[in-house]
């Protein structure tokens, strides 16, 4: 990896826990191994986080229809107890790197190993966050199709919360956002304009840091497993400073491209941000017949759940 700005790091050059709320800067991007890295953030840096870590698919056979996941330097494949104490460390590290109230999402999704099913909450219960809220990201598509099940279109989301003191639950969404319900509809990223093997779609990373962070008050926003850098390119359009971590360098390449050119993706940060909007107060939509938040059909236009998603 090249150094060539402030913004990229190898961790073995970063001393334990100097990045700070003060030493951020704009943002940074580490070389390295997850948890290795985290040991390089200060306690209470971050406001929100969202990552999708490896999931340990140990493929081994090719599906019906789509490829199976192949990462550059790392090979998705430990055993099933190593791995899952690996994210137990990794979240409660980053649960160090939090600050309190801060939230922090997770995406994972139900896996089968010879008929035993794994499931996120086998080892989220082991960690020190409180689970808020399991959200369905309904892709509309699966991945690697084999027969033994429905075809399984669905992934988690875990939206992992950090109390003040012993109050569990922390303050409400802005109304705006609570209207967004807890199935998140839209189809992975388009493999043809992102060649990461497994990038998140931008609009999901915006979605977390739109509803948790304030407008107007510049956060951190900390994805672990950053890829090819949509989380970080979602946090600096939106105004907030970043930290993304990776082992690989071509995909830190990859973020660092993006996030120089990040303007080019203003369109999508936009078209979410549309849906972060609620038109007349409850009681007005109610007397005028408007959604108010019940999962249905509606013919008003403005209120139509993710419309543009569903378009994708
Ligand atoms: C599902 S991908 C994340 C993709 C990202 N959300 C994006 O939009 O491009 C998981 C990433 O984790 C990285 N990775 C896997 N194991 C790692 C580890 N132990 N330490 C650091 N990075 C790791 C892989 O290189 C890969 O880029």
């Amino acid at each position: 990896m090249n150094i060539i700005d402030q913004r990229l790091f190898k961790d073995d050059t970063l001393k334990n826990k100097q990045i700070t709320t003060d030493t951020v800067g704009d943002g940074k991007l580490i070389e390295g191994d997850t948890i290795n890295a985290l040991t390089k953030i200060d306690d209470d840096v971050v406001n929100v986080g969202v990552t999708s870590p490896p999931y340990n698919k140990q493929e081994k056979h090719k599906g019906w229809l789509v490829k199976n996941v192949v990462y550059d330097v790392y090979k998705d494949a430990l055993p099933e107890p190593e791995y899952q104490q690996n994210q137990v460390n990794v979240l409660d590290e980053i649960y160090r790197t939090t600050v309190p109230g801060g939230s922090f999402f997770y995406n994972h999704k139900i896996r089968w190993n010879r008929g035993n099913m794994y499931h996120p909450m086998d080892w989220l219960r082991k960690t020190k966050w409180t689970v808020k809220q399991e959200i369905v990201w309904d892709r509309m598509i699966a991945g690697n199709i084999r027969g033994w099940r429905f075809w399984q279109v669905e992934e988690r989301i875990y939206w992992l919360y950090k109390p003040i003191g012993d109050k569990l639950i922390g303050k409400e969404l802005r109304s705006c956002d609570a209207k967004l319900t807890s199935i998140w509809r839209g189809v992975p990223e388009d493999g043809r304009k992102n060649p990461h093997p497994a990038p998140f779609p931008i609009w999901l990373p915006a979605r977390v840091i739109i509803s948790i962070l304030e407008p107007d008050t510049q956060g951190t926003v900390l994805d672990p497993y950053i890829g090819s850098g949509t989380t970080a390119v979602a946090a600096k359009l939106l105004g907030h400073k970043y930290i993304g971590i990776d082992r690989s360098d071509a995909y830190l390449e990859m973020a660092t491209d993006r996030l120089d050119n990040a303007q080019a993706e203003m369109s999508k940060i936009r078209e979410e941000q549309g849906l972060h909007h609620v038109q007349g107060s409850f009681k007005d939509r109610k007397t005028k017949g408007k959604h108010v938040g019940k999962y249905r059909n509606t013919d008003d236009e403005t209120n139509i759940i993710q419309p543009s998603l569903l378009e994708r």
